[in-house]
């Protein structure tokens, strides 16, 4: 029961963190306000998708009996095994995920945005994560390469408006 929810939080996670990664830069590229408003919800994403992570770690973890030897255990840290990359997006996971809240953001300030950068780590580590749980990378170099795209996309797409708002200013 308990290695079956954990698999549902594992892909409810895995979804919500490809969801919010992909928002960004699709609405600055559409340029649609639907889009722009979409994104106030991806804080509130951001906590969901946290909360599923910690529950498909614990849920496993428990349900395998392993609880106990999780901190102890190389295996569980190791960059050769699928658990050593889910720890490492568990563990880059906590920072954006304590920080996910308007008080954080008053607080940090400009630091704010450079944490909550931390959720590309979380991106690529899930990646590898998922690839070699499913032993199929197809499932996960689909999505990279489609928010690769998109990002990239954003970011001419920003320095073209920079640089003509910059030629209009100036002339
Ligand atoms: C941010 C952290 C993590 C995310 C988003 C995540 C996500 C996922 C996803 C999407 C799957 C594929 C589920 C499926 O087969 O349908 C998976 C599988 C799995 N994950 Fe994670 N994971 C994370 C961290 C961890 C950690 C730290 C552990 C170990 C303690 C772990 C243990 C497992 C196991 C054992 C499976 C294999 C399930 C199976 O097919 O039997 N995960 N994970």
């Amino acid at each position: 029961m308990l290695l079956e929810a954990h698999k549902i939080f594992a892909n409810l996670s895995w979804i919500l963190l490809i969801v919010i990664l992909i928002s960004r830069p699709l609405a600055e590229i559409v340029g649609n306000k639907i889009l722009f408003r979409f994104l106030r919800y991806r804080k509130r994403m951001g906590i969901a998708c946290g909360l599923a992570a910690i529950s498909h770690v614990v849920f496993f973890l428990i349900g395998s009996g392993l609880l106990g030897v999780y901190f102890s255990d190389p295996m569980f840290w190791s960059p050769n095994t699928f658990f050593g990359w889910g720890s490492l997006a568990l563990v880059a996971m906590f920072f954006p995920l304590l920080t996910s809240n308007n008080f954080s953001l008053r607080y940090f300030g400009r630091h704010w945005k450079k944490i909550q950068r931390l959720a590309y780590l979380v991106f690529v580590a899930t990646a590898v994560h998922v690839a070699m749980v499913k032993n199929d990378w197809l499932t996960v170099v689909a999505p990279t390469t489609v928010w690769l795209l998109l990002w990239v996309w954003a970011e001419i797409k920003r320095v073209k408006k920079n640089s003509a708002n910059n030629i209009e200013k100036y002339c």
